[in-house]
């Protein structure tokens, strides 16, 4: 399915000239096409964006001289690409849990350390401690800090509220603060993380509650755009997943699962059967979860940061293409599993660890999660047409991007045809 956006957040489009510009002197503009099927580079290309949409891309010299009145931006030699896409984050939380990183490393497991009263509850009751200035706060800081790691569009979603009450109020949060940051945000409920300890008794109540007065409300307020559950058998079961994620279904949400993570427990079939936007995880899914995905056209996602911290294994890239899935890569950011703050960092390791060319690289971070959000006719491209958000990187070549450790930087992002400035001193964002 393919979500219609919203209404920009963050202001008016610029309008008369400076809304016309032509970013020239490249070393290559690389972007995928329209259909996310192949990478086109243009060597020495140029772009021109007209009223916050690429108008075209092509051989400089030519776009030049047939865009005279555009305003020239120089990028001084150096890459251009479409903005990346993070489809997966869990960004609005308090706290932090470095001591647990230590406890898996010395063996523990991430259910042992979630029975002992760590894991996800520890991060809900610092959630639920903090202010809400606070959290909101936080969470622009963090946005700011993935558009200056060059992503333009990032998926937040909720999850460490657990109870009802709570959920509907990171949201409200999750709201207040995209509305303050140049940042495409596309807001997912994670409404069945953990059993919050108010339920421990009361399991089908707690679904109950979450189909018939949680989703209504969030859909009847526009809280968010798609609706998210933790599939697994140390979290909630596929029926209970299937049962809340049609109810989401019916009501207009994209969906999308935290599928077959820790154990293959129905995750990803379940996620192709209804056709959701995307599967996240996948660490412990088969060669037939993939095909399935590949069936149903969900896009599989993959989540490095917490594959490394919990020990896991991330499919190899041959697999995946004997598949025919569609992939993506995803930050995952959150304080348990994966406090990793550059997607590109994330797709530069999973780039070694699973045997992807820059091509398919360049797929997983851009048109590959565009889709995994319903937004690939929008975003993840520099096709005619396509919203202007773009990145001009500190280096020459699209294979430096998985090159580089640490990652390579953004010179500057474009939002919508502008070159709005970066911060220029990273905010510290920790707690
Ligand atoms: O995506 N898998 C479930 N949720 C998160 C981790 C949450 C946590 O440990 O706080 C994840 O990895
Ligand atoms: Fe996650």
């Amino acid at each position: 399915m393919t979500v219609t956006p919203r209404s920009e957040p963050y202001g008016k489009p610029v309008a008369g000239r400076a809304a016309y510009v032509i970013v020239h002197n490249t070393s290559e503009v690389v972007t995928p096409d329209a259909q996310g099927e192949r990478i086109l580079r243009f060597a020495r290309g140029a772009v021109v964006f007209r009223d916050g949409r690429v108008v075209e891309v092509g051989n400089a010299s030519d776009l030049l001289r047939r865009h005279g009145e555009a305003r020239p931006i120089n990028a001084y030699g150096h890459l251009v690409t479409p903005g990346l896409v993070d489809c997966h984050t869990h960004m609005i939380f308090a706290g932090q849990r470095a001591a647990e990183l230590q406890r898996k490393l010395r063996g523990e497991t991430y259910a042992a350390i979630a029975a002992s009263g760590g894991g996800i509850r520890s991060t809900v009751a610092a959630t639920d401690a903090e202010r809400d200035d606070v959290l909101e706060k936080n969470l622009s800081s963090r946005l700011e800090r993935w558009r200056a790691s060059g992503c333009t569009t990032v998926e937040v979603k909720t999850g460490y509220g657990l109870t009802p009450r709570r959920e509907v109020r990171l949201l409200e949060l999750v709201r207040g603060a995209t509305q303050r940051v140049p940042v495409r945000v596309q807001r997912t409920a994670l409404l069945l993380h953990a059993l919050p300890d108010e339920y421990r008794e009361r399991r089908a109540a707690y679904l109950e509650e979450m189909m018939e007065h949680v989703l209504p409300e969030i859909r009847e307020r526009s809280l968010a755009d798609a609706v998210d559950v933790f599939c697994d058998s140390v979290a909630f079961k596929v029926e209970e997943c299937r049962a809340l994620l049609l109810k989401a279904r019916a009501l207009g949400f994209g969906i999308r699962l935290h599928a077959d993570q820790t154990k293959r427990s129905g995750g990803a079939q379940l996620a192709a059967e209804l056709g959701a936007l995307s599967a996240d995880h996948l660490e412990s899914a088969n060669e037939d979860d993939w095909r399935a995905l590949a069936q149903s056209g969900t896009v599989g996602v993959l989540l490095p940061a917490a594959a490394l911290t919990l020990g896991q294994k991330l499919p190899k890239a041959a697999k995946l293409r004997a598949a025919g899935a569609r992939v993506a890569i995803a930050t995952d950011f959150n304080p348990g599993t994966a406090p990793a703050q550059s997607l590109l960092e994330c797709a530069a390791l999973a780039a070694r660890l699973c045997g992807f060319t820059a091509e398919e690289t360049l797929l997983s971070v851009t048109w590959n999660p565009a889709k995994a959000l319903g937004l690939e006719e929008h975003v993840g491209h520099l096709s005619p047409g396509a919203w202007g958000d773009a990145v001009v990187w500190e280096c020459e070549t699209f294979e430096e991007l998985p090159y580089w450790l640490p990652a390579v930087r953004p010179d500057c992002v474009f939002m919508r045809g502008a070159d709005l400035a970066l911060p220029t001193v990273e905010r510290r964002v920790w707690p």
